[in-house]
C-alpha cells in the first residue's frame, strides 16, 4: 500500500481540522508543515498539503517550491482552505497564483474554512480592517468574492464540511 502523508499549515485551526479528517479518510500520517524535512518527505509515496489561504496565497507551499526533493515519482496534491465560497473560478485563481514552475501540474482542491475575528492576531485584525474599508468603498458590482465575505461576516462562522474532502481523498486513493 502507498505510504501517504497529509502535511498542514494552519493559523487558526481550520486547515488542521481538514488535515486530521483527511488523514483518517486516506489512512495517512498527519504532519505539521514546520516539522517537514527532505528526509521525512522521502519516506512517502504521496503527499497532500493542506494550507490556509491568506491574501490569495496558499500557506505551506514554500517547502515544496524550494526543497531539492525529487517529487517526480510522488503523487502530490494541495487542499486550500479559505473563506471565499467554493467555485471553479476561485480554485482556478488559486492554482494560477500559487502553482508555478515545478508545481504547475499539481492538482488543487478547495474547502471552505472558518472565520472568527475575535481570535485574529493584531496584525491580521489590522489587515482585515484595511481590506474591509477598501471593500466598503468599492461599488457593489465590482466587489470580489473575498470583499463580500469580509463585509458580510461579522459573527464567528465555520463552513468546515468534510464533504469538501471527497475529491482530494479520491485522487489520493487512486494509487
Ligand atoms: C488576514 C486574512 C486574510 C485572508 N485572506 C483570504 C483570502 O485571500 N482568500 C480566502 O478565501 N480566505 C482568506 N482568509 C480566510 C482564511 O483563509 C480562513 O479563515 C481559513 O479558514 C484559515 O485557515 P486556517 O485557520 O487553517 O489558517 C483570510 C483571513 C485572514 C485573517
Amino acid at each position: 500500500m502507498a505510504k501517504r502523508a497529509v502535511v498542514f499549515r494552519s493559523k487558526y485551526g481550520a486547515s488542521k481540522k481538514y488535515a486530521l479528517a483527511l488523514g483518517r479518510m486516506i489512512q495517512a500520517e498527519v504532519i505539521e508543515n514546520d516539522g517537514l524535512t527532505p528526509q521525512l518527505v522521502e519516506e512517502f509515496d504521496s503527499i497532500v498539503l493542506v494550507g490556509g489561504v491568506y491574501a490569495g496565497k496558499i500557506t505551506g507551499l514554500d517547502f515544496f517550491r524550494k526543497n531539492a526533493v525529487d517529487f517526480s515519482s510522488k503523487r502530490l496534491a494541495v487542499f486550500a482552505v479559505g473563506a471565499v465560497p467554493d467555485s471553479l473560478e476561485n480554485t482556478e485563481d488559486l492554482r494560477k497564483r500559487n502553482m508555478k514552475g515545478r508545481l504547475s501540474s499539481v492538482p488543487v482542491y478547495y474547502g471552505r474554512g472558518a472565520f472568527d475575528e475575535a481570535v485574529l492576531t493584531f496584525v491580521d485584525r489590522n489587515l482585515l480592517s484595511i481590506v474591509r474599508k477598501a471593500a466598503s468603498r468599492t461599488a457593489p458590482e465590482k466587489r470580489t468574492p473575498l470583499d463580500n465575505v469580509i463585509l458580510g461576516t461579522t459573527e464567528p462562522v465555520s463552513w468546515i464540511d468534510e464533504s469538501y474532502l471527497s475529491g482530494v481523498a479520491g485522487y489520493m486513493m487512486e494509487e
